[in-house]
C-alpha cells in the first residue's frame, strides 16, 4: 500500500508509548493527563440525560458552529472567567480542542509555513500540525512564559511566521504560565508582522493559587488570536467536546475546515453539556475538581521537596495537571524510564515535548491521576532512581 508522505511523515510511536503508559494499575503513573474519573459528575449527569432524552433535537443533525444554546452558555463562560468578548458567531463547537488544532492546521497551514511552538509543547498537537508538513520553530520557555523577546528578534531578522501556537496558562508539560506583559508583547507582534496566535487554554480554570490572568484573546483587538478550550479536563472528555473562538473572517474558513471534517460536532452531548452548564454546575463541578487537585500537586511538591536529590529541580505551577522536572546532572530520561517501569513508576520523557531538539535530561510529572499517598511513593521511587 502507497501511504501519503503526509501521513508518512508523522511519528506517532512515541504518542503510542505514552498511551501505554497511563493506565497505571501495578506501575504508579504520572504520565497521563487524563482527569480523575472517581469525579465525573454522574448523579447530576443522570437526570440531565434523562431530560435530553426526552428532546427530539438533540438526536438531530446539527449547524457546523454548534448547538446554539451550548454556544451562548460559552460565550458568558468565557467572559466571566477568561475576560473574553466574543459573539455568536465567533465561536464554534469542536470535537475536542484536538480537532480544533487540526482545523487551524487544514485552514492555514501551506507545505513550508513556519509554526513557532513552545520548547517544550504539547506534542499531540506537534503530531497533528505535522500532517500540513510546516517548518517548525522553537522558541524556549521561562519562568514568565514564551521568549517573546526572542520571536521578536527573528521576526525582525526577516522570518516569516505564519502561526505561534502557545498554552500560555498552565503549559502542558511545565506547568508554566505567561504574565500579561509577554501576552500582550505577543499580540503587538502578531499585528506588527502578520500572524496568527493559536491560545490553547485546556488548563486554565484548574487554577490551585494566585490571581486568574486575562485569556490572550482578551487583549485582542484585531482578531488575531484563535482560542481553544475544552470540556475535557473541566466536566468529561468522553464527550468530546471543545470550542473555538475566532474573528468571523478566520472562522468562515475554519467553518469549512469543520464542515468537511465531521459536518457537525456530537449533538447529544452538546444538549448535554448545554443543560450542565444552564444549571449552573460547571462553576460547581470546576470547584470540586479544584478542591480534589489541589493537595495532590501540593503532596507531589511536598514529596519532590523531601525525595529528590540536589540535581534535579522542578517547576511549581499554580495549576493544571503536570510538574515538569529537570536532572541537571545530563541524566537521560528515556533511558531511565525503562528501570522506572521495573519499578513500578511511570512519567513521560521530556524529549517528546520538543519539535526539533531538547528535553533529553527532563521528565513530565502528572499530579492528578493516582492518590496522595502513591504520589509520595512514585516520587520517592524516582527519587532513588535519580540519587
Ligand atoms: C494542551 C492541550 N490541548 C489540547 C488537548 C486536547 O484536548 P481535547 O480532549 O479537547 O481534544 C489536550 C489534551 O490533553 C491538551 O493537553
Amino acid at each position: 500500500m502507497e501511504f501519503s508522505e503526509r501521513i508518512l511523515g508523522v511519528d506517532t510511536s512515541e504518542l503510542r508509548g505514552v498511551l501505554s503508559l497511563i493506565k497505571g494499575g501495578d506501575t504508579i503513573s504520572f504520565a497521563g493527563g487524563v482527569p480523575s474519573k472517581e469525579l465525573f459528575p454522574l448523579d447530576e449527569l443522570r437526570e440531565i440525560l434523562l431530560e435530553v432524552s426526552g428532546m427530539h433535537d438533540a438526536f438531530q443533525y446539527t449547524s457546523s458552529m454548534g448547538v446554539e444554546e451550548l454556544r451562548k452558555e460559552l460565550l458568558g463562560y468565557l467572559k466571566e472567567r477568561h475576560g473574553i468578548n466574543a459573539e455568536l458567531g465567533e465561536i464554534m463547537i469542536t470535537h475536542g480542542s484536538q480537532q480544533g488544532i487540526d482545523i487551524i492546521g487544514k485552514a492555514l497551514v501551506n507545505p513550508g509555513d513556519v509554526i513557532v511552538v513552545e520548547a517544550p509543547t504539547y506534542f499531540v498537537a506537534l503530531n497533528t500540525l505535522q500532517i500540513y508538513e510546516p517548518h517548525f520553530i522553537q522558541m524556549e520557555l521561562e519562568e514568565t512564559g514564551l521568549k517573546t523577546e526572542e520571536l521578536e528578534s527573528l521576526l525582525r531578522k526577516g522570518e516569516k511566521v505564519k502561526l505561534v501556537y502557545t498554552m500560555p496558562t498552565f503549559q502542558n508539560p511545565s506547568g508554566i504560565t505567561m504574565n500579561e506583559e509577554k501576552r500582550k508583547h505577543l499580540i503587538e507582534l502578531a499585528e506588527e508582522f502578520d500572524f496568527i496566535v493559536v491560545e490553547d487554554n485546556a488548563y486554565g480554570d484548574l487554577r490551585y493559587e494566585g490571581k486568574r490572568v486575562k485569556a490572550i484573546k482578551h487583549f485582542d483587538e484585531s482578531g488575531r488570536v484563535i482560542y481553544l478550550g475544552t470540556f475535557s479536563k473541566i466536566f468529561v472528555p468522553g464527550f468530546r467536546l471543545a470550542w473555538l473562538v475566532a474573528s468571523k473572517d478566520l472562522m468562515e474558513k475554519l467553518e469549512v475546515g469543520k464542515m468537511t471534517a465531521d459536518v457537525c460536532s456530537n449533538t447529544f452531548g452538546q444538549y448535554v453539556a448545554w443543560k450542565f452548564m444552564e444549571r449552573n454546575l460547571l462553576e460547581k463541578h470546576i470547584k470540586r475538581l479544584i478542591d480534589f487537585y489541589k493537595p495532590k500537586r501540593d503532596a507531589m511538591l511536598e514529596a519532590l521537596e523531601e525525595f529528590m536529590p540536589e540535581n534535579v529541580s522542578w517547576t511549581e505551577p499554580e495549576g493544571g495537571m503536570f510538574i515538569w522536572a529537570t536532572v541537571k546532572n545530563g541524566a537521560d530520561t528515556k533511558l531511565l524510564l525503562k528501570e522506572a517501569i521495573r519499578r513500578k513508576v511511570a512519567y513521560v520523557p521530556g524529549t517528546v515535548f520538543y519539535a526539533l531538539e531538547g528535553g533529553k535530561n527532563q521528565m513530565r510529572l502528572n499530579f492528578t491521576f493516582e492518590s496522595i499517598e502513591r504520589i509520595r511513593e512514585g516520587i520517592k521511587r524516582l527519587a532513588e532512581l535519580l540519587s
